[in-house]
């Protein structure tokens, strides 16, 4: 059984400071204080509009994930700008995500197929500054096929309909998303991808997309920041990581 790596995703913590244009609360004592919880790596989305994470909170972050052997998934649109920022910053990964100024977050998955020319060079470049390059998208065979032939490592499939699906108690449906997601793991391990997954878990969530046996990684963050409001954002990451555990030790068993 593969271990399942949890990536700490702490934009959110830069949406508190920026609310009040004050320089606290830090993202980088949240990354530090998740990476010494347990997490495996820090998770940042420098949006083209700076809504969140800044310019300087990834040269903190950069650092720091260096100081720790810990890894930084910078997830980015597919734009000049980001491309020159990542290539200068050589994260260890680097996950593409569909990005417009008006969405609240990010809504939907990457398409890779009909923007496989875009797509395609944004990939090659980010492999040659030596980033693990991940895609994030739905779990669609076409997706996940293109991703591959253009040569990313990783697919990052979208968890958000599913969870909130299964939020709104809409248990079919939920369980429709779920099947989806399981055989998109499976053909993209089969084709030599590695699998990851996030967006909108908690922890009412985590354990049947946990469950899925080809998931090397979770990126998770609204949820745990939020939850740190009111145990603290130790205890919160404790508590997803061992509802993970759990849920592989069941699928071992
Ligand atoms: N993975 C990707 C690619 C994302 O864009 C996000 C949201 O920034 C997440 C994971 C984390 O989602 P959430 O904040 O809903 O846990």
């Amino acid at each position: 059984m593969n271990p399942l790596r949890l990536g700490v995703n702490i934009d959110h913590v830069a949406t508190i400071r920026n609310a009040r244009g004050a320089s606290y609360p830090e993202p980088l004592r949240a990354a530090d204080l998740a990476l010494a919880a347990g997490a495996d790596g820090i998770t940042a989305h420098l949006r083209e509009d700076r809504r969140h994470i800044s310019d300087h909170d990834i040269d903190e972050l950069s650092d720091l994930c260096l100081k720790r052997g810990k890894p930084l998934n910078l997830e980015m649109a597919v734009t000049e700008e980001m491309l020159g920022i990542a290539v200068a910053h050589r994260p260890h990964a680097a996950c593409l995500v569909p990005e417009r100024r008006e969405e609240v977050t990010t809504e939907g998955g990457l398409d890779v197929v009909g923007g496989h020319n875009r797509i395609a060079p944004a990939v090659q470049r980010l492999r040659e500054a030596g980033c693990r390059v991940s895609l994030f998208i739905e779990a669609d065979p076409a997706q996940i096929r293109t991703s591959a032939e253009i040569g990313a490592q990783v697919v990052e499939l979208h968890t958000g309909a599913y969870c909130d699906a299964l939020r709104a108690g809409e248990h079919e449906r939920a369980g429709a998303i779920l099947q989806r997601l399981r055989a998109g793991a499976q053909q993209a391990f089969e084709l030599g991808l590695e699998v990851h997954a996030g967006h909108g878990i908690d922890f009412a969530t985590v354990k049947p997309v946990a469950a899925i046996p080809e998931l090397m990684e979770l990126n998770i963050g609204h949820f745990l920041i939020g939850e740190a409001i009111f145990t603290g954002l130790a205890p919160a990451i404790q508590r997803m990581r061992a509802l993970m555990d759990a849920a592989r030790a069941e699928l071992a068993a």
